[in-house]
């Protein structure tokens, strides 16, 4: 099938390389042509496994890049619309990006097309497009408007377009809910599973992916409802760490513990220093605003939100509680990203906490292995940058862990205590159990879970002389 997608942003981007490894003719649209250009030349604008490959082997056959839009619209039968939707002042979704897009297809049907929602976007979105598209002179009978969110996380981007959990298309007529069907027919009949070429599954991916057809209304909200329960989730479990540091309960374990229901499951149960991106942080408030508007007070989100804020402020509190006075301090950072695996930085939960400390006065080294150069170009010069994590943590007076990468999880210890000028590590991503680090000899804080000491006494255990429950020492 022949398909325009319009934004080359990361869901455009994405999109558009898998649609075309499925076997579709894909025209890329963006009206930034130094992008056009820099995706023509071979580059790959984010940092996304498998996506170099994916552009590599469809750039110029299967996959072309346009600033044409009307073009591009004569030349499909689907136009997936896949522009930015941030967010406003007041937290709602900003559309006007989505109706301009509107406005331009509207002049460009020649034939029957169908124009799909890929941005995640507020309920009623797909009837203001219809409208839209309307109002500038198009045929009813021409076109339909139908919602396909997209679930794909920043740095397993591709694998999760292709092994998805399931593939939800909005649709209030049969001939959209027929070509949306037929674009997905490789994934959800098996046969891209079945190709020597395809992308290697990763685990836990069921093949094939079932496809759940629903409204056009009820896959918008689908997509708000699900990265709010996600949000929610990990606000629970953070909420529930800071119970586990007040009653001396370790979060790891209760996480394992209600995890393994599988009306609950593992997943998603990571606390840590509060969850942040381009997604969760706008989507939440966004469907915040949405239920406010069609006369429901959801009051749940205000919470998770809190929860969120509070979390970075409980762990500034962690970090000034272990090193008394923070003024003049070097603290050497691991991980700027808002999570490994992805040089983004929007909305970073770690770039926060660097910012705070760097106000109150202390002098950060940072590392990440993807996203300093971003830093770079948005954080003062104040902030230094290392090569590595063990120059990160040389002669600092803590070292800090802010983004979940794998390879922060594997650190030399005898290497790190060797650089540090002392031996404390605050973990706001608890990816070290603390009797090792104990053992290495390291004073270690982490996130719902008692904080660990080489002398074997719990740090900041005893003040005065009594347990900070308030019973005397034994
Ligand atoms: C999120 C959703 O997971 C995707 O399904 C969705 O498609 C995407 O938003 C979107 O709407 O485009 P993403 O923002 O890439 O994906 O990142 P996540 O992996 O969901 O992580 C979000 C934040 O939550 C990160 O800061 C991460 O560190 C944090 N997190 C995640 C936790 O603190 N604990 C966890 O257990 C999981």
């Amino acid at each position: 099938m022949r398909i325009a997608v319009v934004g080359s942003g990361y869901v455009g981007l994405v999109a558009g390389a898998c649609l075309a490894d499925l076997g579709h003719d894909v025209i890329l649209v963006d009206n930034d042509n130094r992008k056009l250009a820099a995706l023509r030349n071979g580059e790959t604008p984010i940092h996304e496994k498998f996506l170099p490959e994916l552009l590599q082997r469809h750039r110029g056959h299967r996959l072309q890049f346009s600033d044409n839009l009307h073009e591009a619209v004569r030349a499909s039968s689907a136009i997936f619309v896949a522009v930015g939707t941030p967010p406003t002042e007041s937290g709602d979704a900003d559309l006007s990006y989505v109706e301009s897009v509107a406005r331009e297809i509207s002049g460009a049907i020649n034939d029957y097309k169908v124009v799909v929602e890929k941005s995640t976007v507020p309920v009623y979105t797909s009837e203001w497009v219809r409208r839209i598209i309307l109002r500038n002179g198009a045929d009813p009978d021409s076109f339909d408007v139908a919602s396909n969110p997209e679930f794909l996380r920043e740095g397993t981007a591709v694998t999760d377009f292709l092994f998805p959990d399931r593939i939800v298309i909005g649709c209030d007529t049969e001939r959209s809910a027929k070509v949306l069907g037929e674009i997905y027919e490789p994934l959800t009949g098996g046969a891209y599973y079945q190709r020597a070429d395809a992308i290697p599954a990763p685990d836990r991916a069921s093949v094939p992916p079932p496809i759940i057809v629903t409204s056009s209304k009820s896959a918008e909200l689908i997509k708000h409802a699900s990265n709010a329960f996600l949000a929610m989730k990990i606000s629970f479990i953070n909420a529930v760490a800071s119970v586990c540091e007040s009653v001396g309960a370790n979060v790891n374990q209760v996480c394992r513990g209600i995890g393994t229901d599988t009306r609950i499951g593992p997943r998603f149960l990571n606390p840590g220093i509060g969850y942040g991106g381009s997604c969760f942080p706008k989507d939440v408030m966004a469907f915040r605003a949405v239920a406010r508007e069609s006369g429901y007070d959801f009051r749940l989100l205000d919470e998770v939100m809190r929860i969120n804020e509070e979390q970075r402020q409980r762990f500034l509190r962690k970090v000034r509680s272990a090193l008394w006075t923070l003024r003049g301090k070097h603290l050497g950072v691991l991980g700027l990203a808002f999570k490994g695996g992805t040089d983004d930085i929007r909305e970073s939960p770690a770039l926060f906490l660097v910012q705070a400390l760097l106000q109150e006065g202390c002098k950060v080294t940072a590392y990440d292995p993807a996203a300093m150069e971003r830093t770079q170009e948005v954080m003062n010069s104040n902030l230094k940058y290392a090569n590595s994590p063990y120059e990160a943590a040389h002669g600092a007076d803590a070292l800090l862990i802010l983004t979940e990468w794998e390879e922060f999880a594997n650190l030399d210890l005898e290497r790190l205590t060797s650089e540090l000028r002392y031996p404390i590590v605050i973990d706001g991503r608890n990816l070290y159990d603390p009797d090792v680090m104990a053992a290495h000899g390291i004073t270690y804080y982490s996130v719902g879970r008692a904080a660990s000491h080489p002398d074997g006494i719990p740090a900041g255990a005893l003040k005065n002389g009594v347990m900070k429950n308030g019973l005397p020492k034994a």
